[in-house]
C-alpha cells in the first residue's frame, strides 16, 4: 500500500471515528448532554434543601417529607393549614454511603401528623445550623368524603422523558390526590455515582413537593439490594430507612385499597419472596373484610403477570410465569379488582381473565382480576411492541413516542374509570369504565374456575366481541437506529474517501 493511501485511511478512520462519537448523542446515550445540563443549571454550592418529595405516611391521617442535602445538618420542617396553626417537626438524617461519589449525600424525612383529610397545608424547610430555608411549598390532603378520588398512574419514566412539563401541569391540575410512579423510576437512582438519581429526583420535584408521590419498585431499582430505593423514598408501614423486607405496602383511599409489591423478589433467589406472599395473603384477607366501605382492590406490580411477546424477548412467555404461578390464584381467590403494571414500554389492557383465558368481553361485573401494562411514560428508553394478539387482549398501543400515562377515576363503590393519554399529543388514548357491584372473592381458584367461562348459547354472557384495536404507528423502531447509523455513517465516510482521492483538496492537504 502507498503511504498516500495509508495517510489518506487513517485520515478516513478518524472522521469515522469523529462522527461516530458525535452521532452517540443522538442515539442511545443522553448522557454526556444530561451531564453537561445539569452542570450548568444545577450547581449550587449552599447546603440548601433540594429534591423534596411528598408520600402518604403509615399514619392515615400523615404525609411524610423528603429531601436531600449536600453537607450534613440536622433540619426541620414547619407546617400548618394557617398562619396562625404551626407546628414544627424535627427531621430524621441517613447517609447516602453506596453509589454516592456524585449524589447530595445526606437524606432528610419528616412525618406530618394530624393532618385533616382535603385540607390545604403549606411547609418549609430549615437548616437548624445555618438557618437555610426552603421555599413554601402546598398540598392537600387527600380528602375521605363521599365522592370520587382520581390517582395519576405512570411507569418506567427516567430522566429522558419528554413529559416533564406536561406532568408537572397534569399533576398539579388538582384533580389528582396522588402520582403512582409503578417502577423503573430515575434509570437509575444510583447511576453515575447517584447523580441520576439526584437529577431525577430535583425534576419531579416540580410536583413531587406538592403532590403525594407513591412508588414501586422496579428492576431498575434493585442495585446493591435496592440500596437508592429504600433511603431515597418512604412507603408506608416500613421504617426508614426502608428495609429489604418492607419493600411492599397497602393503603386505603376513599374506597379503594391499593396494594404496592416487589414483583423483583420472584425472580431473584429470594428469601423475601415468601415474607412478601405471607403479608400479602394476610393483607388481601383483611381487605376482603372491609369490602363493603372500602370495596375495590387494586394492586400495583412493576412486572407484569401477562403481557404480549415483545420481539426481543420471551418475558411474558417464560420470566411472567413465576409471577403467575404465585399470584395469579391470590388474585382471582380474593377478588382483586385490577393489576396495575409497568416494565413492558407500551400499554396494553387484557379483558377480565384467569389463566390466559378471557372471562368475558366486557366490564360489567368482571368476573375475574382485569390485567394492565402501561410502561410508556420514557420513550428513549426503547418502546415494546406487541407480536401477538391473543384473545385476552382488549387493547394494545405501541406507539409510545407519545409518551402515555393514565388517570383513574374511582368515582363511587360501583364505578371506576380508568383512561390513557398521551402527554405529547394531548390525546386520548383509551377509556373504559369498569361496574363492579358484586365485589369480593371471584371463587375457588383453580381448573374449577374455568369451567365458568365455557361459552354458553343465548347466555348474557355470550356477548359480541369488541372490535379490537390495536394501533402501531411507530415509525422507525428504536432498535434499528443504530444500523441507520451505522449505514449513514458509513456512507459518509465512503464518499468523503472517494472525494479525498480524487480531488484537489489531497493537494491541499499535501496527502
Ligand atoms: C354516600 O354515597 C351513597 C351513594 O351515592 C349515598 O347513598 C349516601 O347517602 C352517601 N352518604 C353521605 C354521607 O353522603
Ligand atoms: C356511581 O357512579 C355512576 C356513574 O357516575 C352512577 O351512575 C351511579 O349511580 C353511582 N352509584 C352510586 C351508588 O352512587
Amino acid at each position: 500500500m502507498k503511504k498516500t493511501n495509508i495517510k489518506l485511511s487513517s485520515l478516513c478512520f478518524f472522521i469515522m471515528m469523529f462522527i461516530l462519537q458525535c452521532s452517540k448523542v443522538n442515539g442511545h446515550n443522553h448522557n454526556s448532554i444530561n451531564s453537561a445540563k445539569r452542570l450548568m443549571t444545577e450547581y449550587s454550592q449552599s447546603n440548601s434543601p433540594e429534591q423534596i418529595h411528598l408520600s402518604l405516611g403509615s399514619q392515615s391521617h400523615s404525609i411524610v417529607v423528603m429531601w436531600s442535602t449536600k453537607l450534613e445538618e440536622e433540619c426541620f420542617i414547619e407546617y400548618g393549614n394557617g398562619p396562625e396553626n404551626l407546628k414544627s417537626v424535627t427531621a430524621t438524617m441517613a447517609q447516602l454511603t453506596v453509589d454516592n461519589e456524585q449524589a447530595s449525600q445526606y437524606l432528610h424525612r419528616a412525618e406530618l401528623l394530624d393532618l385533616k383529610p382535603g385540607e390545604q397545608y403549606s411547609y418549609r424547610i430549615i437548616n437548624k445550623g445555618s438557618n437555610v430555608k426552603s421555599g413554601i411549598f402546598k398540598f392537600r390532603f387527600p380528602h375521605n368524603e363521599n365522592k370520587s378520588h382520581s390517582f395519576l398512574v405512570v411507569a418506567d419514566m427516567g430522566t429522558l422523558t419528554k413529559s416533564l412539563q406536561f406532568m408537572v401541569h397534569e399533576a398539579l391540575n388538582g384533580l389528582y390526590e396522588v402520582v403512582f410512579h409503578v417502577g423503573d423510576i430515575a434509570y437509575n437512582l444510583n447511576t453515575e455515582g447517584g447523580s441520576i438519581g439526584d437529577h431525577f429526583m430535583r425534576r419531579v420535584s416540580k410536583f413531587t413537593s406538592s403532590i403525594p408521590y407513591m412508588t414501586t419498585p422496579g428492576d431498575h431499582e434493585r442495585a446493591h439490594s435496592f440500596y437508592h430505593y429504600r433511603y431515597r423514598f418512604s412507603m408506608p408501614n416500613a421504617p426508614w430507612p426502608m428495609s429489604e423486607d418492607s419493600l411492599w405496602y397497602s393503603l386505603n383511599i376513599g374506597y379503594t385499597h391499593f396494594i404496592s409489591i416487589n414483583t423483583e423478589y420472584f425472580y431473584l433467589q429470594s428469601a423475601y419472596k415468601q415474607l412478601q406472599i405471607d403479608w400479602l395473603k394476610k393483607d388481601l384477607t383483611e381487605a376482603n373484610k372491609l369490602r363493603d366501605s372500602v370495596p375495590w382492590i387494586i394492586v400495583m406490580a412493576h412486572k407484569p403477570l401477562y403481557c404480549t411477546k415483545s420481539e426481543m424477548e420471551q418475558e411474558c412467555q417464560e420470566e411472567n410465569s413465576y409471577l403467575r404461578d404465585s399470584l395469579e390464584d391470590l388474585f382471582f381467590e380474593h377478588g382483586v379488582d385490577l393489576i396495575i403494571s409497568g416494565h413492558k414500554h407500551c400499554y396494553e389492557r387484557s379483558w377480565p381473565m384467569y389463566m390466559s383465558r378471557a372471562f368475558q368481553l366486557n366490564y360489567i361485573n368482571p368476573l375475574a382480576p382485569i390485567y394492565i401494562v402501561i410502561g410508556a411514560m420514557g420513550y428513549e428508553y426503547m418502546a415494546d411492541k406487541q407480536k401477538s394478539s391473543p384473545f385476552w387482549l382488549a387493547f394494545a398501543m405501541s406507539d409510545t413516542e407519545k409518551e402515555l400515562f393514565a388517570r383513574l377515576n374511582v368515582v363511587n363503590k360501583t364505578h371506576l374509570v380508568w383512561s390513557v393519554h398521551a402527554s405529547m399529543t394531548n390525546e386520548d388514548v383509551d377509556d373504559v369504565q369498569v361496574i363492579q357491584t358484586k365485589h369480593g372473592s371471584f371463587g375457588k381458584p383453580g381448573a374449577k374456575a374455568l369451567e365458568k367461562m365455557k361459552p354458553r348459547t343465548g347466555g348474557s354472557r355470550n356477548l359480541p366481541p369488541e372490535p379490537f384495536h390495536f394501533v402501531d404507528a411507530t415509525n422507525i423502531d428504536y432498535q434499528y437506529r443504530p444500523f441507520i447509523l451505522s449505514a449513514t455513517v458509513f456512507t459518509i465516510s465512503f464518499v468523503l474517501f472517494l472525494f479525498l482521492r480524487h480531488s484537489k483538496v489531497r493537494k491541499v492537504l499535501r496527502l
